[in-house]
């Protein structure tokens, strides 16, 4: 197999690509890839993983031009002429080389309302959601969400308006919402109704297309839409 042609990007927002190359090996993850070129070539590059079996979600970068959590990213798949291209997390700051800054990420959970709000003391019996019910089957959908940051990578509307919650907060946002042991609702849907929430989601698809626990944030997001819309007629928001 002929060596992989890999181009790495290097230093902050002002950074640029470093051309390196890579002995090619079956089974070969982009994770491989990276961890060669920070042990055998340059250790000064800079890139988080920990898992590598695709738990964790902290080796999600951008292969190609798309986001894609590295260790689950098998280079056959991927390579274009024995060419790979990779860089950090679109739409989060870079910190060096391809690790990013995720606190703006994660400050949108909170400004989503991302947190439980719990009704019962722990004097309380244990809540029983049965498992068919039509608001658990809802939030089984989302719940597995890792935090990976790959749907608010591919979302172009967190590009053109750095201010949108995005994708992964306003999942988490719904499942809350359809969580029946939640008291918290209409606090969340005043928080996620505004400009630069759900509604300015442009149903493109990108966030569920690529999301590897095949979550749909978009079909998430369409119900916050009608949640919102139910309950400002009601007068409530
Ligand atoms: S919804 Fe999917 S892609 Fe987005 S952060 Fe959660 S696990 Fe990652
Ligand atoms: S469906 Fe909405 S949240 Fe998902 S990528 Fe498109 S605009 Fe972004
Ligand atoms: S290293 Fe944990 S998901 Fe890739």
């Amino acid at each position: 197999m002929s060596p992989l042609a890999v181009e790495v990007w290097r230093g902050g927002a002002q950074g640029a690509f470093q051309s390196f190359e890579v002995p090619r090996h079956p089974s070969q993850t982009v994770l491989d890839v990276v961890t060669y070129i920070q042990r055998s070539l340059d250790a000064t590059l800079a890139y988080r993983f920990a898992c590598r079996v695709g738990m964790c979600g902290s080796c999600a970068m951008s292969v190609n031009g798309v986001p894609r959590w590295t260790c689950r990213t098998h280079v056959d798949k991927v390579a274009r002429e024995s060419k790979l291209v990779i860089g950090p997390l679109r739409n989060l700051p870079v910190i060096r080389d391809l690790v990013t800054d995720m606190r703006g990420f994660f400050d949108k959970w909170a400004r989503a309302k991302g947190s439980f709000g719990g009704t019962q003391t722990r004097r309380d019996d244990f809540a029983r959601v049965p498992p068919d019910s039509a608001d658990r089957k809802q939030v089984d959908a989302g719940i597995e969400c890792i935090g990976c940051g790959v749907c608010y990578s591919a979302c172009d509307v967190v590009a053109w308006n750095p201010d949108y919650l995005g994708p992964a907060a306003l999942n988490r946002a719904w499942t809350l919402v359809k969580d029946e042991r939640d008291g918290a609702t209409l606090e969340r849907l005043r928080a996620v109704a505004g400009d630069a929430g759900c509604h300015a989601c442009h149903t493109h698809m990108s966030c569920t297309e690529r999301c590897p626990m095949r979550i749909s944030p978009t079909a998430g997001i369409a119900g916050l839409k009608r949640e919102v819309a139910k309950a400002a007629l009601r007068g409530k928001l």
